[in-house]
């Protein structure tokens, strides 16, 4: 028999307009557990433990203050679980081009860097004019529409890039969105963002409060919110909005130019951005930036910055992509927003890594409409007023507790400290001490000569370091398993369940069907529930490598590295057998490693040791995968797998775009001619290397040769 819980706490009757931010915290945590408890007895138990008047106060409560402290709505918020019918999911597609993100610029000479690159990359003279399109970077979510014969097929969001989430009939009910075309391409996939306008948002939130329903912490929240429903009847009743800024596969080009392909999808009934503007110059930039940074507060929806698109699709095609970004675009984003408040204190966070992470408690303080209570502090230099090659930073001036500080965020990043107020300094706050040993586990915490973090030495020993490892393991960008996130992995991993990586994987074997304990006997499990989970678990054995290499959770190996060494190495069997022979630093493997694009010394070496020290791990990890190659499609291309060097002047490319086509084709680019070497690309002048081809009976063809051979004479 579930006990009745107590609703009538003394602090409920505190009206919500009355309540300062603590009291307002406090009242939110109680109401989600107080209806959480509700929920279950009702849904799961059949016993409801108080009256459906009582459930909805509650819930109109938790609504109403929610939407005075938006910033304080919590994940585990009740009005999260509207109807708490288990939500099915939507059904995944695949993009037929991937849909990218867009690399930041924070000061006018980032863009100067990005427009001169161009400039390098293509090698064009300074005299060559260059045009851009420049239009605001609209705060809301990417949206895929597919076309075909005219016909909205389907729409899907950004997902990871290359998977998205089918929201077809959502898409369907935004007015800006044409159910149909007249005079398009026979496919035609159309990109943009989905947005809400202020008022509109504000008048949603206002109405979700009335009725006890979901209130959104911003109008993007509210957007994605709003565009991912089950139902999409829900969605045709919020205000939705498209601007269209791109595209993705075409039966025919669309145009040209950039602002050609705008101005068509226009004509189609598609809405770009009426602040579009094109560009030749670094200084027409700039003025555009300022132009639309003074309009931003009038626009009546969110921007974050804007963004300069390469305008001729010609030169975009030449440029191509870095892992996840054009080259030929970028985002110059808007500074970031400040305000001054107090370091209340210093909190240790141990990372997967065993890196000692510094972080500022605050005193909370709104930053751009956002609630900031925590900032990184970085690493002990930081702290102390220096940065990685000992030069002074605030004019040497460190961070003690007690210090009045100035905190800036920018985008969704972690918010940071710019600066003390040495005049509001308390006499009794001290330099601050980075702990010796590790909060965690106490094992002694060391600073490598060289390094500026402090580690704990206490490897898998340390509970951070594991539950840590195992939470970047199921994230997002790695194995991102529906069902097990960074609450359930560690409470698997509290109770002895999942020790590392592997055991994810044998979970069903130990605690499945017929086995003496098992997962639906658990706390907050139930039969379909945990049948759920290990299907999830089983829908994740096929992994890309990219995925796989990333979530291992190697020291240095972010998203980007982790694809450019999938993609240099094919294969999982490949790319193993590549680190274990480049231990020998002699060796050709290790050449090959440091000779990949963003792999530098130090990097080959973390790799390598990383690879040798969990080599036993990572190999059972393995075997219970199936570790899909790097991208298919370049398989087929007639250089994937080939070593390539290229020597002499090319003429009609630069080193970096042969380079980077030939990357993007599957082959490896080499600096110099061995025995391993497929093919040379010799441009007049070569030499030496030319006649250690000859030599060694390595191919050897011409820049036309090359470019025929490539398809792209
Ligand atoms: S172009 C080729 N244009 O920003 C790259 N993106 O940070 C495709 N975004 O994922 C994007 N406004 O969701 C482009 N005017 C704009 C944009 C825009 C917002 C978003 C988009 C993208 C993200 C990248």
């Amino acid at each position: 028999m579930q006990q009745k819980p107590d609703i009538s706490d003394s602090s409920a009757e505190r009206a919500v307009e009355q309540m300062d931010l603590p009291e307002a915290q406090a009242e939110l945590e109680r109401l989600a557990a107080l209806l959480s408890q509700a929920d279950t007895a009702y849904f799961r138990d059949d016993a409801p433990v108080m009256s459906d008047a009582d459930y909805d106060s509650l819930r109109q409560r938790n609504a109403a203050i929610e939407a005075r402290f938006p910033q304080l709505i919590r994940p585990d918020s009740p009005g999260q679980r509207v109807g708490a019918a288990p939500a099915e999911g939507f059904g995944k597609i695949r993009h037929a081009r991937r849909m990218l993100s867009l690399a930041n610029a924070f000061s006018d000479e980032d863009v100067a860097d990005f427009v001169n690159g161009i400039r390098r990359f293509l090698n064009l003279d300074p005299q060559t004019p260059l045009f851009f399109t420049a239009e605001p970077k609209i705060d809301g979510l990417s949206l895929s529409l597919r076309y075909e014969a005219g016909r909205l097929v389907h729409a899907a969001t950004r997902g990871d890039g290359e998977i998205g989430e089918d929201v077809t009939a959502n898409a369907r009910t935004i007015a800006d969105i044409p159910q149909s075309l007249a005079d398009a391409p026979d496919v035609l996939e159309v990109r943009g963002e989905v947005y809400m306008t202020h008022s509109d948002f504000a008048a949603l939130n206002a109405k979700q409060a009335g009725i006890g329903g979901k209130v959104f912490a911003n109008p993007r929240n509210a957007a994605a919110g709003s565009l991912r429903q089950l139902d999409a009847e829900i969605t045709r009743q919020r205000p939705l909005r498209f601007f269209a800024y791109a595209w993705g596969a075409l039966s025919a080009p669309l145009a040209a130019t950039q602002a050609g392909a705008l101005a068509r999808l226009e004509a189609l009934g598609f809405v770009p951005n009426p602040l579009l503007r094109k560009c030749e110059s670094l200084t027409d930039l700039f003025d555009t930036y300022t132009a639309i940074a003074a309009q931003r507060a009038e626009l009546g929806y969110d921007i974050d910055g804007v963004v300069y698109k390469l305008d001729d699709l010609t030169l975009q095609a030449r440029l191509g992509l870095r892992s996840t970004t054009p080259r030929w675009a970028i985002a110059h984003k808007f500074p970031a927003e400040r305000a001054w408040t107090l370091l209340e204190g210093i909190d240790i966070q141990v990372g997967r890594t065993g890196a000692l992470s510094p972080v500022a408690r605050l005193t909370p303080v709104t930053v751009g409409g956002v609630v900031v209570s925590n900032a990184t502090l970085h690493n002990e230099d930081y702290i102390a007023g220096r940065d990685s090659r000992g030069e002074a930073i605030r004019d040497g001036r460190d961070i003690r507790i007690g210090d009045w500080v100035e905190i800036y965020r920018a985008g969704d990043v972690i918010p940071k400290i710019r600066d003390i107020d040495p005049a509001r300094r308390p006499d009794t706050a001290i330099p601050y001490q980075m702990p010796d040993h590790c909060p965690e586990c106490g094992s002694p915490a060391l600073r490598e000569p060289g390094e500026s973090v402090r580690r704990c030495t206490g490897g898998m020993i340390c509970p951070a370091q594991a539950v840590e490892r195992l939470k970047h393991f199921v994230s997002r960008a790695a194995f991102d398993i529906e069902g097990l996130g960074a609450k359930q992995v560690e409470s698997f991993w509290r109770d002895g369940w999942i020790a590392s990586p592997r055991d994810i994987f044998t979970l069903k074997d130990r605690f499945g069907p017929g086995q003496p304990r098992q997962l639906k006997n658990r706390e907050g499990w139930g039969e379909k529930s945990a049948q759920k989970l290990f299907d999830a678990i089983d829908a994740k054995r096929r992994i890309p490598l990219a995925r796989f290499l990333f979530a291992l959770g190697l020291r240095h190996v972010g998203e980007t590295s982790a694809a450019m060494l999938a993609s240099h190495y094919g294969s999982w069997d490949a790319l193993r057998a590549a680190m274990v022979e480049a231990a020998d630093p002699d060796s050709p493997a290790h050449g090959e490693l440091l000779s990949i694009d963003g792999v530098g010394p130090v990097m080959a070496q973390t790799l390598i040791s990383g690879f040798a020290a969990e080599r036993a791990e990572i190999n059972a990890l393995a075997k219970l995968l199936e570790i899909e190659p790097a991208s298919e499609s370049i398989a087929d291309s007639p250089v994937a797998g080939k070593t390539i060097v290229f020597t002499g002047t090319l003429e009609r490319m630069t080193r970096a775009e042969a380079k980077a086509r030939a990357e993007a084709l599957g082959a490896k680019v080499a600096g110099s001619v061995s025995a391993r070497t497929d093919l040379l690309v010799a441009g007049p002048g070569a030499g030496s290397k030319a006649k250690k081809a000859a030599d060694l009976g390595v191919e050897v063809i011409d820049e036309d040769q090359w470019l025929a051979l490539t398809g792209a004479s």
